[in-house]
């Protein structure tokens, strides 16, 4: 059977074999699988649906039908349009709302590690531009559901402000003008009303950097553990310890609608 390969990814790669997605499974793929169930029982369509696992033992997946980043390396259109950025926040918030109630199998196992507790919901954890399926200017879903987790739903938004607004320093070491600042400021608090965040927003001051660093962290760890995907991650590493400084260094306006 003909194996296609998906563009884009940072490990293994996903292959396409007769519309279905297969994608090497880890010990935790199981637990992610009855998450998929639980979302598609509620009728959620903006992520992929588990279909349990091949003959090789790889995970098989619904695709979603769209485009991706696939392998390109400047960013689309669509990955700095505001329409999109409201429905990434719309689209959280319904996860966040329908995985609240999930219960995890017994034998519950995470990439992040941890074991969903009173209060967490469970994350993506990984929904940037590069994970993003969309169609035209609509957002289909989210694929990659690999590092999903327990927590806060404060550290899931972290990570998708630091990578949509987008909150993460520029890439070539340029410097912020007032301007980008002022548009960061606006891009994040469009997320944040489109999730529904009522709460105290300047929580993202101390959340956003902590995101950056654990992430930071795990690729580091990773990568010193020999995993060659994390070895050639080591520069967006660097990125986000550099994106966690700056972060923690703005305002307290910035944070406050
Ligand atoms: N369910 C899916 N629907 C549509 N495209 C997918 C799906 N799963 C993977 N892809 C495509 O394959 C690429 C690599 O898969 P992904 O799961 O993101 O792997 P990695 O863990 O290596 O990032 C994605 O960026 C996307 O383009
Ligand atoms: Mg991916």
């Amino acid at each position: 059977m003909r194996e296609e390969a998906l563009p884009g990814g940072n490990t293994t790669g996903a292959v396409l074999i007769d519309g279905v997605v297969h994608k090497r499974a880890s010990p935790w793929t199981a637990t992610v699988h009855a998450l998929l169930r639980h979302l598609e029982e509620a009728g959620f369509e903006a992520a992929p649906r588990a279909l349990g696992f091949d003959d090789q033992g790889r995970e098989m997946l619904t695709y979603l039908p769209g485009e991706t980043m696939g392998a390109r390396h400047s960013w689309p259109a669509w990955a700095s349009a505001d329409s999109m950025l409201t429905q990434v926040g719309r689209w959280m918030r319904q996860v966040h709302d329908l995985t609240a109630g999930f219960t995890p199998p017994p034998d519950e196992r995470w990439f992040i590690g941890g074991a969903k507790a009173p209060g967490h919901i469970i994350g993506h954890q990984d929904a940037s531009p590069m994970n993003a399926v969309v169609d035209g200017d609509r957002l289909v879903g989210f694929c990659d559901w690999d590092i999903a987790g327990p927590s806060a739903p404060e550290w899931d938004l972290a990570f998708s402000a630091l990578t949509w607004v987008p909150l993460a320093s520029p890439r070539d070491g340029a410097e912020l003008s007032d301007h980008d600042r002022q548009e960061r400021r606006r891009r994040l608090h469009l997320l944040l009303d489109a999730y529904g965040y009522d709460t105290d927003r300047s929580v993202f001051a101390t959340v956003v950097p902590q995101r950056a660093r654990r992430q930071a962290e795990v690729i580091r760890q990773m990568a010193a553990a020999g995993d060659a995907a994390s070895l050639a991650l080591i520069p967006v590493a660097e990125l986000l310890e550099e994106s966690a400084g700056d972060v923690g260094a703005l305002s307290d306006d910035f944070w406050i609608l």
